[in-house]
């Protein structure tokens, strides 16, 4: 590239990324190459914070004109209580993994649900009009219920080890999709196990942390019959190698994807809405295969 690696001077600006634990995090790679492409003087830092030090942190960042912050596990609902204004796309979620600094406090957006729509296009996973089956209850299967609303799809189930956990996350869902009220709300319901091997969805996206490194043995349903209707998979579990469950479906014949494309396309969504740049498909493109490379 001629665009020089910039290295640290009286005008770079700080990024960060803040989570607990936080050391496994890819997003410093992924914003090193945001940085590089265009040129900008800023550096990206990743800081472990305790939840119980976030929202100090966050004011602190602030008063040091941090201008950008990502949001990790497990802060991204909590975080909310230190921002200035949330995003109506990140309020639809209930939580925010982006902060932007302006003047009057940080902003809060949520580009997960962006990265996940992205990578289920780049697979040509459908979500419109489908049956949908969401594994999990946590806060990745918020960014995958708001991607399925977003979308268009037809019906949702959820499943859950804690069956109570998914219902209840149906329900707030509900209500916050009502209050945002741009999309028509299909049929979402808290599915049995039993209820798995009906055969009722179409495209299965998988949101626990089961199979993620390194417990890479770990898979949410061990039945191969779960997988006899079902024509698409997407997993979110970002191991660079494939989990048990996209192998699985593979075997079967049916298309899987894991999530590390997810998390190129998430950290592109943030580092366009600090810098207030539009990245074209092209550069997207480019960019993430240099991630992925
Ligand atoms: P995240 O924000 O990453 O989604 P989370 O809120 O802790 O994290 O949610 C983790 C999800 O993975 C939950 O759906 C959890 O199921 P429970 O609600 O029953 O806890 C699921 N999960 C984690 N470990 C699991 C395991 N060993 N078997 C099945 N589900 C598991």
């Amino acid at each position: 590239s001629d665009k020089a690696c910039m290295s640290i001077d009286g005008n770079t600006k700080l990024l960060a990324v803040v989570g607990d634990p936080i050391e496994h995090t890819f997003s410093p790679y992924i914003h090193q190459i945001l940085i590089e492409a265009t040129g900008d003087n800023f550096a990206y830092v990743p800081f472990h914070i305790t939840k119980e030090r976030l929202l100090q942190g966050i004011h602190g960042a602030w008063a040091l004109g941090i201008q950008g912050i990502n949001v990790t596990i497990p802060h991204k609902q909590l975080v909310r209580e230190a921002l200035y204004r949330i995003d109506p796309e990140a309020q639809l979620v209930g939580a925010v993994n982006t902060l932007r600094w302006t003047e009057s406090g940080y902003e809060g957006y949520n580009t997960d649900v962006t990265g996940f729509r992205k990578l289920l296009q780049l697979n040509q996973i459908p979500l419109k009009d489908q049956a949908v089956l969401i594994i999990g209850a946590g806060g990745a299967a918020r960014s995958a219920l708001t991607s399925c609303l977003v979308e268009g799809a037809a019906k949702i189930g959820v499943y859950n080890r804690t069956r109570e956990r998914a219902q209840d996350m149906i329900d707030k869902f509900v209500v916050r999709a009502q209050k945002y009220g741009a999309y028509p709300i299909p049929p979402i319901s808290s599915i049995s196990e039993e209820e798995l091997y009906k055969g009722e969805y179409s495209v299965v996206l998988q949101t626990t942390s089961v199979g993620m490194y390194p417990n890479v043995d770990g898979i949410p349903v061990d039945d191969p019959h779960f997988f006899d209707q079902v024509c698409h998979v997407a997993d979110m579990v970002f191991n660079p190698e494939s989990t048990k469950f996209v192998n699985m479906a593979r075997e079967r014949g049916i298309p899987a994807v894991g999530g590390l494309s997810m998390l190129f396309y998430q950290g592109a969504k943030s580092y366009e809405i600090w810098t207030q740049r539009q990245f074209s498909e092209g550069e997207l493109e480019t960019m993430h295969e240099k991630f992925l490379a």
